[in-house]
């Protein structure tokens, strides 16, 4: 399968490193022009050159902004003018305990993990409408489905969100414009090593202490290593191409497994 995004101009929030950065490296291979997205001016500059250097000739315009803002999002659409492909991948995580979180931290991650990608949805999504073709993506989680103890606010937020995209999915019916959800299992991103490392033998390997912490602490996951932000975008670059096009309203996992269900 040859995916060709020449021509097309995509959009992947909270790209400056980790998953997002992996989705915008992926996109650029495939030809796509693409905004790198983050709050600092430096941060974003900087991941457009990475970027740059792994895909030679890619085609990258970084744009600083909180995207969750009115403001920020505003800034971004008046930046880049058409978009074609819409990443909603910004999100927070983090554990708390379900009976001592605020509702100002509830809120924040409404706010976050929601309503910024709905408000960058409504602000795109006409447009892509209007020219009969478009890609929307919702980056959602495992914890979408298995709502973690210590982390109720999250996945909750995650649940919302495979509500939005199967709603807007219903709105762009028939218009050319498809719209899913990405549910990402536990990834190899920034951060996570150290973790892993606070759960098993410092002196073990990589390789094999990625394998222990799996096998001890996330038993259910049948991949049984940590997913490789690269095979995230893989999906994502898939659904941003032509070759997608019957794919719509649906919620497709990369979650090497970790989700027990049959469907989706
Ligand atoms: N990592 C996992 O194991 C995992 C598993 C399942 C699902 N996911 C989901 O995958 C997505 C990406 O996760 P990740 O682990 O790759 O994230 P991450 O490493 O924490 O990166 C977050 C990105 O968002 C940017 N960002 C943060 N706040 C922002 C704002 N207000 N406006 C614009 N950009 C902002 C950050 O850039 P700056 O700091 O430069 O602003 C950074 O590029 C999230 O939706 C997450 O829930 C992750």
């Amino acid at each position: 399968m040859q995916i060709d995004l020449l021509g097309r101009t995509a959009l992947v929030t909270g790209s400056t490193q980790g998953i997002g950065a992996a989705i915008a490296t992926g996109l650029a291979r495939s030809g796509a022009r693409v905004a790198v997205n983050g709050r600092s001016e430096g941060r974003v500059r900087e991941s457009a050159a990475a970027i740059g250097r792994a895909v030679p000739g890619a085609d990258v315009v970084p744009v600083a902004a909180d995207v969750t803002t009115e403001t920020g999002a505003r800034h971004v659409a008046e930046s880049l003018g058409r978009v074609d492909i819409l990443v909603n991948n910004l999100g927070v995580f983090g554990a708390a305990d379900p009976l001592e979180i605020t509702d100002d931290e509830w809120r924040r991650y409404f706010e976050v993990n929601v309503l910024a990608a709905v408000r960058l949805t409504r602000l795109f999504l006409p447009g892509m409408t209007g020219r009969g073709w478009g890609r929307v993506q919702y980056i959602a989680s495992d914890s979408a489905i298995v709502t973690p103890a210590e982390m109720i606010h999250y996945g909750v937020s995650k649940t919302a969100l495979l509500a939005v995209g199967r709603g807007f999915a219903k709105q762009a019916a028939g218009t050319g414009v498809t719209v899913n959800s990405v549910i990402a299992g536990p990834t190899h991103t920034g951060g996570v090593e150290d973790f892993v490392y606070e759960l098993v033998d410092r002196e073990l390997p990589w390789e094999e202490a990625q394998r222990a912490f799996m096998r001890e602490h996330r038993p259910q996951s049948l991949l049984q290593r940590l997913i490789e932000p690269e095979e995230i975008a893989n999906m994502v670059v898939y659904l941003a191409s032509d070759q997608a096009s019957a794919t719509t309203g649906g919620a497709l996992r990369v979650d090497g497994g970790y989700v027990d269900a049959i469907l989706p």
